[in-house]
């Protein structure tokens, strides 16, 4: 039976997105669907009428593909439920997007997402009765029930292929590099790249840090012969005295950012090694994705289709052993995953000699 289905990226951007929605537009339109892309996740629902494309197959010829960002735009502001005005209140506005919902008339709607995206799409779904499914997306991955979310690899090559520059001019100078990475909550980026670039520390907000060590471990480093180290920290480690380091943007936007300025000074005066800091912020999110990205994003965007094809709804495509499964999506926003410091990754690097700052 044919089928109108819309499709919304929500959340901070990264790379694979295009490739979650090229998957979704070739094979339900092999099924005979219409896909509608909804422009600025929910925001595109608020407007009247909503502001949507309809997406052919025409449109997804590869080039797509190979893209990072989204064709559909995103947001990571303005939970409908309590939207800011400009007069500093907030207002409701989950009826406006229930109603573009319905004026659109769909059948479906396939949102990829992280966490705070699929809490505010299920609540919306729970409310309207709307049909939904969901795509992992986070270059944090930090989503409980799937081993991987789309963007999480190309952000990890990115982090990786700056500590593979960063080192030969680390040898030059010799210098401390620091690499600051992004990952709000969890240190999956900074782990993952730090072991595979071969960084001396690696600091992840799971495991507490001493600035002594670190010290240690850089004046090691240099007794052994090496005129230089290098190290990666993600954002969301804190200051010594247990505060995030954060900057407030013109719209009043907090976000983390800092550690690694804040560390180089602390290093540079504890070692006497001349430190410079590297942040390689959005870089991670915009970057072409990896064949990893593309090939998990293409399984996603197929198996969200057979979700809707069998009427299996509130439910969120996974990557679990080896292939795509689904799960609740209720599941996948209560079981956060964070670093497993008794896990594999924390064991190989520790087994390497990498610092992890305890
Ligand atoms: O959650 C994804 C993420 O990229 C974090 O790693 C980072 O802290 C945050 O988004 C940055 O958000 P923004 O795009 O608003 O700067």
């Amino acid at each position: 039976m044919s089928k109108k289905i819309g499709i919304l990226t929500s959340g901070g951007d990264c790379a694979g997105l295009n490739a979650v929605i090229r998957s979704v537009v070739h094979y339900a339109d092999s099924l005979g669907w219409e896909v509608y892309g909804i422009l600025n996740g929910t925001h595109g629902l608020m407007s009247d009428p909503p502001r949507v494309r309809q997406l052919t197959p025409s449109e997804f010829d590869g080039t797509i593909l190979r893209q990072g960002g989204t064709i559909l735009g995103t947001m990571n502001k303005g939970n409908p439920f309590a939207f800011p005005c400009a007069d500093g209140t907030t207002k409701d506005l989950s009826d406006d997007i229930l109603k573009g919902i319905k004026t659109l008339g769909l059948d479906a709607i396939i949102g990829i997402g992280g966490d705070g995206s699929f809490a505010i799409l299920k609540q919306l779904a729970d409310l309207g009765g709307f049909n939904m499914v969901g795509v992992p997306k986070t270059i944090d991955n930090d989503l409980g029930c799937t081993e991987v979310s789309v963007g999480f690899d190309t952000a990890v090559m990115v982090a990786t292929e700056a500590l593979d520059r960063l080192q030969p001019t680390a040898a030059s100078h010799d210098r401390v590099m620091i690499l600051e990475v992004m990952g709000r909550d969890a240190g999956h980026i900074a782990l993952s790249a730090g072991i595979a670039g071969g960084a001396d520390v690696i600091l992840i907000p799971e495991i507490p840090y001493s600035l002594d060590s670190i010290a240690e471990k850089i004046q090691s480093v240099k007794a052994k012969g090496r005129n230089f180290a290098m190290m990666i920290v993600s954002e969301a480690v804190k200051d010594e005295n247990g505060n995030p380091l954060q900057k407030t943007f013109a719209d009043g936007q907090k976000r983390l950012g800092g550690i690694g300025d804040y560390l180089g000074e602390k290093i540079a005066s504890k070692t006497g090694s001349e430190t410079r800091v590297t942040v390689l912020g959005h870089t991670q999110r915009g970057a072409q994705p990896t064949f990893t990205d593309r090939m998990i994003a293409s399984a996603f965007g197929v198996h969200a289709v057979d979700l809707i094809r069998e009427g299996e709804y509130g439910r969120m495509v996974a990557w679990q052993n080896r292939k795509v499964v689904d799960v609740p999506i209720a599941d996948a926003i209560a079981t956060y995953q964070e670093v497993d410091t008794n896990g594999t990754l924390v064991h190989t690097a520790k087994a390497l000699g990498i610092c992890l700052g305890d």
